[in-house]
């Protein structure tokens, strides 16, 4: 198992705050044993929801990666939209499959360390990706022709658009872009249910995958775009 800090790391609050308290509580439990059972309990309940968590940052989404790209079916050739990319997770990928890559953020540092376009650039040229196309932008109003991409992937990004209309409008939006016969892939931790609901109509066919390897939980939907004949 190789750990990296090269796509930094998800929700990096939340995963000091539970690594810390976690610690602190199972430490001071074990002092006033068995008294403290409950505290143990709950000090080791959060201290390994923030070792997986962190975990998931810097092992299991480097895997995750080509599990979605390989739901989008992506194809070297084929145009690839990355939306809300952080630090070229999925964009890298792709265009080491040999798609031509499109990657967009507006680069929150609450979602993730070190986000910036100067973490994507170090990374794209240490894994020797070259090409991408790297955007500043709003995943609910992109920068882009209707119709322009194979395939629109997005990773643990639309949940933290607040407003169930604004996650509408960033759904819709990648819906926009995607050509017929594309592919939109969206892995999420929560209000996937949301995007089927949105999907569902517009679609040829969507389908779900439960994952259960990352943390928090999360699921993956593929809607697929019909053709024009
Ligand atoms: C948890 S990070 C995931 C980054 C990357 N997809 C990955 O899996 O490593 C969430 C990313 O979504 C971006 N993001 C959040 N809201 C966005 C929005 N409305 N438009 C574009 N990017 C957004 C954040 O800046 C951050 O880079």
């Amino acid at each position: 198992m190789r750990f990296t800090f090269r796509y930094g790391i998800d929700a990096p609050f939340w995963v000091g705050f539970f690594i810390v308290i976690g610690l602190g509580f199972s430490l001071v439990s074990l002092q006033g044993l068995p008294k403290s059972m409950g505290g143990l309990i709950f000090g080791f309940y959060m201290l390994l929801t923030g070792l997986w968590m962190f975990l998931y940052s810097t092992v299991i989404k480097l895997k995750h990666r080509y599990v979605i790209l390989k739901l989008a079916q992506v194809r070297a050739g084929d145009q690839v939209l990355d939306v809300g990319t952080g630090r070229g997770l999925l964009a890298i990928a792709a265009a080491q499959l040999g798609c031509k890559v499109t990657a967009i953020d507006r680069w929150s540092q609450w979602d993730l360390s070190g986000n910036g376009k100067e973490a994507f650039k170090k990374n794209a040229k240490r894994e020797e990706a070259a090409d991408i196309e790297i955007v500043d932008g709003d995943a609910r109003q992109l920068p882009f022709a209707a119709e322009s991409f194979d395939a629109v992937v997005s990773n643990f990004v639309i949940h933290n658009i607040k407003g169930a209309a604004d996650r509408e409008q960033a759904v819709r939006e990648m819906w926009r872009v995607l050509r017929p016969d594309g592919r939109l892939v969206i892995s999420d931790i929560k209000r996937v249910q949301e995007y089927v609901k949105i999907l569902t109509p517009l679609a040829a066919h969507v389908e779900t995958k439960r994952v259960f390897y990352t943390f928090p939980f999360s699921r993956i939907v593929v809607a697929y775009k019909k053709c024009t004949d």
